[in-house]
C-alpha cells in the first residue's frame, strides 16, 4: 500500500535563545555546519529503507532556525531526499524563517532549492512585545519580509504569532490581528504563551517578575481571535491553526492524522506505523555533538533503528491502545474531527456508548457518527474531552 508520509529536518541553532522556548536549540556560535549537513545526509541515506512504500507529500525545515543553515546544507539535504525517497513532485516544502536572520538574498536561494512554503516567526507586530519575548528583530523586518516574499512570488506564507503574554490586552492583541489580516498569509499560528519548566520565563513567573495573563483573559483572546479570523476567510481547523482554503499545513497534518513521518537532526522524532496495532517511534541524540558523532559515517545495510539503540535518545514500540489514544488526543483538536474507522470493532461495547453520550451531553462533540467531530467548546476543552475516549481499546 502507498500511503503518504512527510520528512522533518531539525536545524538546532538560532541567532540567540529566546527566554521562553524549550525547543532543542543552540546558540549559532556553536554551529557545526558541515558536521551536520554530514550527519543529515548519512541518516537520511539509512532510514530510506523505511519509507520506501511511501510518497513524500512534505519536507519541513523546522528548528531552531533554519534560515540560519546554509544554503549548501538545504541543497544537500533536498538532494539526498530526491534521490532515496518518493518525492512526490507537487511536495509541500517549508522552511522556518526567523525574520532577524533571512536576507532577500538568502529567501531567494531558497525559493530557487524548491522551499515553496515559508514559516515566519513573527510573534508580534507591537514593538513591546517583541522586547517582551526577547525577540531581535523589529515589528518592521516581520512586514518588510512578508512583502519581499511575494514581490518573490512566493504562493504560501504562514505567520506565527504568540499571544496571552504577561500584561495583554484585548486591545493590544487586536493591533497585531489588523496587521496580520493586512498582509493577508495563507496559514497563521496562533500560540498561547507556555511558561516551560527550564526557561528563563518559568523562573521569571515563578518569581513574580512576570505576571501571566489570565485564563479568562486567555479564552477571550482565543474567541476574539477565532471569529476576527473566520470572519476574514480562515477556516480554523486545528486549536492553534487558521488557513485560507487549500493552504492547511499538509506536514503537521501527518501527525495529527497518525501517518508515519521521519524526523532526522539532533533530537527529532519519527514515527513509523506498521498498522492500527503496531507502530514504532524513536528520539534521535539530542545533543548536537553526539548526533553528528552516531552519524558521523554512513551506515551500510539496512539497519532498523531498534538496532540502533545506543545511538538513539531512545526506541519504543506502539501497540492499539497508544496508537488509539493519539488518534484520540490529536483527532479532538481537528475541525474535521476523526474516524473510529478500523478501530471501531475493538472498542470497549459499554464504555464507548457511554464516553460518547458524555461528550454529546456536555456539548463537546457535534455529531455521533462513524466520525467524531468535536464541537467548538469540545476543542476549547481538548484535553478534557480527550480523556473521555482514553483506554478504549485492548
Ligand atoms: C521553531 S520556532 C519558529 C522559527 C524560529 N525559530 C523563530 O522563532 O522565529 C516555532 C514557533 O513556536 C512558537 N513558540 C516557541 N516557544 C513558545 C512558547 N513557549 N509558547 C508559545 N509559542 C512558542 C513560536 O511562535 C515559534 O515561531
Ligand atoms: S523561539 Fe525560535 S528563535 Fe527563539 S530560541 Fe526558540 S527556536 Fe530559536
Amino acid at each position: 500500500m502507498s500511503d503518504s508520509s512527510g520528512i522533518y529536518i531539525h536545524i538546532p541553532y538560532c541567532k540567540q535563545i529566546c527566554p521562553y522556548c524549550d525547543f532543542n536549540v543552540y546558540p549559532q556560535q556553536q554551529a557545526n555546519w558541515q558536521g551536520l549537513s554530514n550527519a543529515l545526509v548519512n541518516e537520511l541515506i539509512a532510514r530510506a529503507h523505511l519509507f520506501t512504500d511511501k510518497k513524500i507529500s512534505s519536507v519541513y525545515f523546522g528548528g531552531g532556525t533554519p534560515s540560519l543553515a546554509p544554503l549548501a546544507l538545504v541543497e544537500e539535504v533536498m538532494t539526498i531526499i530526491a534521490e532515496h525517497y518518493r518525492l512526490e513532485s507537487n511536495a509541500e516544502i517549508t522552511l522556518e524563517i526567523d525574520p532577524a536572520t533571512a536576507s532577500r538574498e538568502k529567501c531567494a536561494n531558497l525559493l530557487a532549492l524548491g522551499i515553496n512554503r515559508m514559516s515566519l516567526g513573527w510573534q508580534s507586530m507591537r514593538a513591546p512585545n517583541l522586547k517582551v519575548l526577547g525577540r531581535s528583530h523589529q515589528a518592521e523586518d516581520n512586514l518588510e519580509l512578508l512583502e519581499s516574499l511575494r514581490v518573490m512570488g512566493v504562493k504560501n506564507i504562514s505567520c506565527d504569532l504568540i499571544f496571552a503574554l504577561p500584561g495583554q490586552s484585548l486591545n493590544d492583541l487586536e493591533q497585531d490581528l489588523k496587521i496580520l489580516l493586512a498582509a493577508c498569509p495563507e496559514h497563521i499560528s496562533l500560540y498561547a504563551l507556555t511558561y516551560h519548566e527550564g526557561t528563563p520565563f518559568y523562573d521569571w513567573r515563578k518569581k513574580g517578575r512576570l505576571k501571566p495573563c489570565s485564563e479568562d483573559n486567555e479564552l477571550s483572546m482565543m474567541r476574539h481571535m477565532k471569529s476576527e479570523l473566520e470572519m476574514h476567510g480562515y477556516e480554523h481547523y486545528e486549536v492553534s491553526n487558521y488557513a485560507r482554503e487549500g493552504f492547511r499545513s499538509r506536514h503537521n497534518q501527518h501527525y495529527w492524522h497518525g501517518r508515519s513521518y521521519l524526523g532526522v537532526g539532533p533530537g527529532a522524532e519519527s514515527f513509523l506505523k506498521e498498522n492500527n496495532f503496531s507502530a514504532e517511534r524513536w528520539q534521535t541524540l539530542k545533543n548536537p555533538a553526539s548526533y553528528m558523532h552516531a552519524w558521523r559515517e554512513q551506515v551500510s545495510g539496512t539497519v532498523r533503528p531498534v538496532e540502533q539503540v545506543q545511538d538513539l535518545a531512545w526506541h519504543e514500540r506502539l501497540g492499539s491502545r497508544q496508537i488509539w489514544n493519539e488518534k484520540v488526543l490529536s483527532g479532538v483538536r481537528l475541525a474535521q474531527g476523526f474516524d473510529v474507522g478500523e478501530f471501531a470493532t475493538y472498542l470497549d461495547k459499554e464504555q464507548f456508548p457511554e464516553a460518547l453520550s458524555k461528550a454529546i451531553a456536555l456539548g463537546w462533540i457535534d455529531r455521533a457518527s462513524a466520525k467524531l467531530v468535536p464541537s467548538v467548546q469540545g476543542r476549547e476543552q481538548a484535553d478534557a474531552l480527550a480523556e473521555l475516549f482514553f483506554n478504549l481499546v485492548p
